[in-house]
């Protein structure tokens, strides 16, 4: 029998304090359940409300491209500066440390090669191997305006079904073809059917012009994907008026690890995404690590 002698009987309710019931730091979200919340809270800083995710899937269509030719070498020594690593789970399994406890978003489609059709994906991944490897979200590629535009919906929709049953948010990557404009249109138009359809969050391009009406229409976060490696000035103004202009952080790739110091380059990152430091001030952080 319990031993109830020494159980006190004052005991504070605290009848007069009303519980808290405080909103989600991520827009949109409020109504998911616990384990959706929790893994985003694993891809986004809940201080910041920000993110820097670098992304390093694409060799799931590209092969070894450059600065990706080694990732034990190139990257290992980057991640520490991460808050989510964007990959697939070939490398995941075969190079990442399991002790990196960051968010993990899981490159969850694929199919062709750039020999092929790229817009022609299948979903590539099992929900069971997604929960198996522990993964904060999973990224779907979205081809609106492509030739298999509906086929790549339907990719995200039933990637959302699966990841609402067991708690596991979708990114949908919003695909830019080489015969479509990254206009604010374009994006506005790309970003918003992810977003009705499901997505937990959506990563597109920025654009110079009305970038702010791309953030502002999209419901859920939006982080900003680097493209094609600019100079280092450039990609850092770049993402300074990103994150001013609305996106919840970056999800970049060639812009870090092509550049020639990618720890001075990603730290130069962080201080815009999660302190907004001015890109001329940035630009100096990376000069300076870059001599150290
Ligand atoms: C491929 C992707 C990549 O992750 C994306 O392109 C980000 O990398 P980068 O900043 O190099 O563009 O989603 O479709």
């Amino acid at each position: 029998m319990a031993d109830t002698d020494s159980v006190k009987e004052a005991k504070n309710f605290y009848h007069d304090i009303p519980q808290k019931n405080e909103a989600f730091f991520l827009k949109g979200l409020n109504s998911y359940d616990f384990g959706m919340k929790n893994r985003m809270s694993k891809i986004f800083n809940p201080k910041s409300g920000h993110t820097v995710m670098l992304a390093i899937d694409h060799g799931y269509f590209q092969g070894p491209t450059t600065g990706l030719e080694r990732i034990d070498i190139n990257i290992l020594p980057i991640i520490p500066y991460t808050d989510t690593l964007m990959l697939t789970r070939g490398i995941l399994r075969s190079v990442i440390p399991p002790t990196y406890s960051n968010g993990i978003v899981m490159r969850a489609s694929g199919g062709p090669s750039i020999l092929k059709e790229l817009s022609n994906e299948q979903i590539a991944v099992d929900i069971e191997d997604a929960i198996r490897m522990n993964v904060a979200a999973m990224a779907v590629q979205v081809f609106i305006g492509g030739e298999y535009e509906s086929q790549s919906i339907h990719n995200l929709t039933r990637l959302v079904d699966a990841g609402i049953r067991y708690g596991i948010p979708t990114l949908a990557v919003t695909a830019v073809g080489k015969e479509l404009n990254k206009d604010a249109r374009y994006l506005r138009l790309a970003c918003r059917i992810c977003a009705e359809l499901g997505a937990t969050y959506v990563k597109t391009y920025y654009c110079t012009e009305g970038f702010e009406t791309v953030t502002s229409s999209c419901p859920v976060p939006i982080v900003m994907a680097g493209g094609k490696k600019l100079p280092e000035k450039d990609a850092l103004i770049m993402t300074y008026n990103a994150i001013d202009q609305g996106a919840a952080g970056v999800d970049m790739g060639r812009n870090i690890f092509q550049s020639d110091y990618p720890i001075a380059m990603i730290s130069a990152v962080r201080e815009i995404v999660h302190n907004g430091m001015k890109p001329d001030k940035a630009l100096d952080l990376y000069n300076s690590l870059k001599k150290a």
